[in-house]
């Protein structure tokens, strides 16, 4: 889609002759998307891609992809008291079969990540992660990684005001 856009509007520059103008609405970008006011963690982006470019992708509740059945044991769940988060993912976190959550992290309403916690296997037992919803962010999204099943995806919140 951001492909599209950004080959429309050259179309328009480059076809019309006109030069063109960049409307930016207040709160988002240059896009139309919602802005951010997170900071941009560069390590915790190019990670989080590295993660993504995985199995077939992003897996969701709604679509297991090539792992059905599997989103029970790792789709993170979720949950919210006013401007704390605590998410987890049952799931083992076993060294004997080298099979365990490796980072939970979160994206707000522009996909930046404003949240990543990285497991230890071995010392962590669990993974669950608490986290604060910045002042600014008004969804979010978590995301979890298995060393074996890859990235999941839970719903979108909105965050309460
Ligand atoms: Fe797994």
């Amino acid at each position: 889609m951001t492909t599209t856009l950004i080959s429309s509007r050259r179309w328009f520059v480059t076809q019309s002759g006109m030069v063109a103008a960049v409307f930016v609405l207040p709160g988002c970008n240059e896009e139309g998307s919602p802005a951010s006011s997170n900071p941009v963690n560069d390590a915790w982006e190019a990670r989080a891609m590295e993660l993504e470019a995985t199995g077939q992708g992003i897996y969701t509740a709604d679509d297991e992809l090539d792992l059905p059945g599997k989103g029970e044991t790792h789709l993170p769940r979720v949950a919210v008291s006013g401007k704390t988060v605590t998410a987890s993912t049952t799931h083992v976190m076993s060294v004997e079969a080298d099979h365990f959550i490796q980072y939970h992290y979160v994206r707000d309403q522009a996909d930046v990540i404003f949240a990543l916690r990285e497991y230890v296997l071995g010392e962590d037992l669990a993974a669950t992660m608490t986290f604060a919803i910045p002042e600014g962010t008004t969804r979010f999204t978590v995301y979890q990684y298995c060393n074996l099943h890859w990235t999941w995806m839970a719903a979108e919140q909105t965050a309460s005001t």
